[in-house]
């Protein structure tokens, strides 16, 4: 039985409820944040946190909980649901007000919502495992405050349609010719040893797992640039990861219908792969389950 916390309370998934009048379900008045655990253990955590009370702070949604007051909940709500490789999707909304009015009501409470969802499809520890994944290129319909992890989800949501009709995995969106990130994750292009990935801005979420491959990269003298980037980079990459805090990094094999590079998982990936788990292990020391 999962549980999930609704408003200071743990209950069985099942039984949460919210109102209709909430501004969430109304308006999608709120944030979010999704938070990895591997075998029980919450990863890049702080990270998580720290964007939250970003996006809160930006939507202006006061709200007096510290990282502790976050800390706790989430650390309760992954020791109620058991161990194992999981993640908490955590939403705070503007809460309930019983008149609809698009500016901010006077008083009220913020709803505050999680639950833990089991992932299947975190990077397999032995990389050589990995199978990699198709994608396709598409226009990004977004709004341009794309760096707020809002819940209003309805452009991300058709896109990754669209990349499921064409059996892709991911969409790569590109705005005023410019690459920004994907549907649901980031981007990274390898191209003569060279990682890239475009820089943080209003048109892209500032994701906690790109953060991680930018200092690993970093911290293990790799070549790695934020910069601008464009469709003919993507065509003429050797190598294309997507990355997010679910996905881990993901190798691209397959970008609209054509090879990436010779069309193989490549050397860069199994590299970067590797410095993941190494820093995971790090982290955690070794697994015991
Ligand atoms: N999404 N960009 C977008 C648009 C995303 O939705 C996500 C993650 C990322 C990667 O961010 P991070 O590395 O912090 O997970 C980038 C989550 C996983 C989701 O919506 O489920």
């Amino acid at each position: 039985m999962s549980i999930a916390y609704l408003n200071n309370e743990f209950l069985p998934l099942e039984d949460a409820r919210i109102s209709p009048m909430d501004r969430g379900f109304l308006f999608a008045d709120g944030v979010y944040e999704v938070i990895p655990f591997f075998h029980g253990h919450s990863f890049t955590l702080e990270g998580h946190i720290q964007r939250l009370q970003r996006s809160l702070r930006e939507i202006h949604l006061e709200i007096d909980w510290t990282v502790e007051d976050w800390q706790k909940l989430i650390e309760e709500l992954a020791y109620r649901n058991g161990g194992g490789n999981q993640s908490i999707y955590l939403q705070v909304t503007r809460g309930i007000a019983m008149k609809r009015s698009h500016s901010f009501p006077d008083s009220v409470t913020p709803t505050i919502f999680a639950m833990m969802t089991p992932v299947d499809s975190f990077l397999a520890e032995d990389v050589t495992q990995a199978e990699g994944i198709k994608a396709i290129t598409l226009p990004d319909i977004r709004w341009k405050r794309c760096d707020i992890k809002s819940i209003s989800l309805l452009p991300n949501i058709l896109m990754k349609q669209q990349a499921k009709d064409l059996s892709a995995q991911e969409a790569i969106l590109i705005r005023d010719g410019q690459i920004t990130e994907c549907a649901a994750s980031n981007v990274f292009i390898i191209k003569d040893d060279v990682i890239k990935t475009p820089g943080k801005s209003e048109h892209i979420l500032g994701g906690i797992t790109r953060d991680l491959i930018i200092h690993l990269a970093h911290t293990n003298a790799l070549n790695c640039q934020e910069c601008e980037l464009v469709l003919d980079d993507l065509l003429l990459a050797d190598e294309i990861w997507v990355c997010s805090a679910t996905r881990q990094v993901v190798p691209v094999v397959t970008l609209n219908d054509k090879a990436v590079g010779d069309g193989k998982i490549g050397p860069c990936w199994k590299q970067m792969a590797q410095l993941y788990q190494q820093y995971k292990q790090c982290t955690y020391g070794d697994f015991d389950e």
